[in-house]
């Protein structure tokens, strides 16, 4: 259940009604850091069911108490769960709770003085024959979300293999996203308005890392 904008082919928009209310809450900027950071939990689980819906799968015969099954499960290696630190890791935390063998890894990136992303941490399980869902609740000027396919690319995923899940795009940034990876589907639950002048996402609901943490 998603709707698309013309100006995005691999823009998939998850307007399912839970979605949408539970993100009204989190934007409401007297939610607490406990309930945010509660419904991010439980936002994730909902978006992980919509985007792993195309997951390709095989056949594995088992026995049932009665006769031999072929019967499906996912293909290929266990999916890989890979936040770019901080505000990923409140969504992976609800992807690997729907996908309990998830592989987790994890990019770690910081603005430099012209917003461009510098990595500063990369960890990753072995990519062969491996699903890759890199997760971010935000989508801002798109250089982190570009950077973070980068890595992956550039160790040889494929960018059919990737998926990215954020929660909020602002246009500026899915339109950097797109030009730097038309070929991976980007998942959000809303497409804001526009970027402030600070490069904050409008609407939007904040600064995600500190209103998931508490910090400030
Ligand atoms: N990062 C955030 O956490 N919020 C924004 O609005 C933009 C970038």
């Amino acid at each position: 259940m998603h709707s698309t904008d013309s100006r995005f082919p691999n823009l998939f928009i998850l307007n399912h009604p839970l979605i949408q209310h539970k993100l009204t809450h989190m934007r409401d900027k007297d939610t607490s850091t406990r309930t945010f950071r509660e419904l991010l939990r439980e936002l994730t689980l909902l978006m992980g069911y919509e985007i792993t819906r195309d997951l390709p799968l095989a056949t594995r015969r088992i026995e049932t108490p009665l006769t031999t099954l072929d019967a499906p499960v996912i293909a290929g290696k266990k999916l890989a769960v890979v936040p770019v630190l901080r505000a990923g890791v409140g969504m992976s935390d609800g992807l690997v709770e729907l996908i309990p063998s998830a592989r987790i890894g994890h990019i770690g990136l910081y603005r430099d003085e012209n917003s461009r992303p510098v990595e500063y941490l990369v960890r990753l399980p072995d990519i062969e024959d491996r699903t890759f869902i890199l997760c971010d609740p935000m989508v801002a000027t798109g250089y982190s979300a570009a950077h973070a396919v980068d890595v992956l690319k550039k160790r040889g995923v494929k960018s059919e293999a990737i998926i990215f899940l954020a929660l909020v795009a602002a246009p500026e940034g899915v339109s950097v996203f797109q030009q730097a990876h038309p070929d991976v589907k980007l998942y959000v639950a809303a497409l804001d308005e526009r970027l402030d002048d600070d490069d904050y996402i409008v609407p939007g609901l904040g600064d995600a890392g500190d209103r998931l943490f508490g910090t400030k």
